[in-house]
């Protein structure tokens, strides 16, 4: 028996990229180094070393790339703007010929009937910008808002909707605190710091742009809901850690204008006092919130690990993708209730959501089969549909990604595409999974047999 789920009428169905992993060409027609220019150049830093100069070369394919997604019949296509293309010193003289990139994908997509959703900062902050301190300076907030309205001046209402920031926690874990992502420090106290300017600035560039446009507007944080290993109490308590060093400290300022107050306990002295007035800024009215789901954090107590004292342990029945993460939909359905439920009514978009496996190897001709990549999607649409019934307002959801890409520190190795690029041609193939997408979007439902 073939069952059909359906979304609701105008749901968004798009698919999503971010510019320094599909790109290329960093540096041309007078761009600015990024912080993921200088840190893939650092030897040691990511995988094989491999660094965004070609990526996927979408800089110059950018037309064939528009073509691309109309074939599939997307609705939507979530970019970001790299700030260096458009502002080489990060501050200052504007590169028209940055600006130009993005206006003439925006139009081109707009030609195709795709909305174009823009996002304005994901990871590639101007190197320039993090010799002046970078996400540890508060100035960052007034360099985040001007460049906000620039971009959104160019720009404007035919960008459908806007992003500011792509998850601030991983930003700040992964730069600041772990070091494995740019511009890899390594400092537990430099991670409250960024958090906080990254949140102001979110909020200062929201405040910019709304001169320049009514198109909706947003911030995309990673969210992922943690689960107790045992039920044991030390494990119940790292659940409660885990949760709020990941999605409280990003959707409590955001919604209820202070950090949780387990925060002081997690970074004890590492945890600065704040200005009132700053927790204004952060909590400034947006029209979205845009969610990336991959996995769920199954957690057990862990006194050795960093901050929050816990870890994510293994479950044994469950599948697991090419980057480790544990297949999980549920929590995609829980997470998007729980937002709904303690946060806000505001719509919810799902951002990114998506997996690496490994493809094998086949002619192309036949095209590439991935049963596990179409697997995974269809599962967590069911889960947004499930959330959907329990009453999120969820409006869109985007794939990640369009085309298998630059993972930052894991290179070209993991693959997310629906479609398969093959970087020694800069050729696209469609997979199984992108023509399996494609039907979904045309149906505005999944079917399952
Ligand atoms: C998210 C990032 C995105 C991509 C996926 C796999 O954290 O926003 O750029 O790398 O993970």
């Amino acid at each position: 028996m073939t069952t059909h789920i359906s979304f609701p009428d105008g749901f968004l169905w798009g698919a999503a990229t971010a510019a320094y992993q599909i790109e290329g060409s960093p540096l041309a027609d007078g761009a600015g180094p990024s912080i993921w220019h200088r840190f893939s150049h650092t030897p040691g830093m990511v995988k094989n070393g491999d660094t965004g100069d070609l990526a996927c070369d979408h800089y110059r394919r950018r037309r064939d790339d528009v073509a691309l997604m109309h074939e599939l019949g997307l609705e939507a296509y979530r970019f970001s703007v790299a700030w260096g293309r458009v502002m080489p010193d990060g501050t200052g003289a504007v590169n028209q010929r940055g600006l130009d990139f993005y206006r003439a994908l925006v139009d081109e997509l707009l030609e195709a009937g795709i909305q174009p959703m823009a996002t304005l900062y994901h990871w590639d902050l101007p190197a320039a910008l993090d010799d002046r301190g970078g996400w540890l300076s508060r100035d960052v907030a007034s360099w985040f808002a001007d460049y906000a309205q620039i971009v959104t001046r160019a720009l404007g209402d035919r960008v459908a909707m806007w992003v500011t920031i792509n998850e601030p926690w991983v930003i700040a874990t992964g730069g600041y605190i772990h070091g494995g992502l740019a511009p890899g420090h390594r400092n537990v106290f430099e991670g409250p710091i960024a958090t906080h300017n990254i949140l102001r600035a979110h909020g200062a560039g929201i405040r910019a742009l709304r001169s320049e446009t009514r198109a909706p507007a947003g911030i995309v944080l990673n969210l992922e809901p943690k689960y107790a290993a045992t039920d044991d109490e030390a494990d119940l308590a790292a659940v409660r850690r885990a949760d709020a060093f990941m999605n409280r400290q990003y959707l409590d300022p955001l919604f209820r204008g202070a950090y949780p107050d387990e925060m002081g306990e997690l970074f004890s002295e590492a945890w600065p006092s704040h200005q009132a007035a700053d927790f204004d800024l952060i909590a400034t009215p947006i029209d979205f919130l845009g969610v990336n789901y991959y996995s769920r954090g199954l957690t057990a107590n862990d006194s050795s690990a960093p901050v929050e004292r816990a870890s994510r342990v293994k479950n044994r029945t469950s599948a697991y993708t090419e980057m480790g993460w544990e297949v999980f939909p549920r929590g995609l359905s829980d997470i998007l209730v729980r937002v709904a439920t303690d946060y806000t009514k505001l719509p919810l978009y799902i951002t990114e959501n998506g997996a690496a496996f490994y493809d094998p190897p086949v002619a192309p001709f036949e095209g590439i089969d991935d049963p596990l990549r179409t697997g995974y999607l269809r599962d967590h649409l069911v889960a947004v549909g499930d959330a959907i019934a329990r009453g999120a307002d969820v409006r869109g959801y985007f794939v990640w990604s369009l085309m298998d890409n630059f993972e930052w520190s894991e290179g070209f190795a993991k693959r997310f595409g629906i479609v398969h690029v093959d970087y020694a041609t800069m050729q696209r193939t469609v997979k199984r999974s992108g023509r399996w997408y494609a039907e979904v979007v045309r149906r505005n439902g999944v079917e399952m047999d």
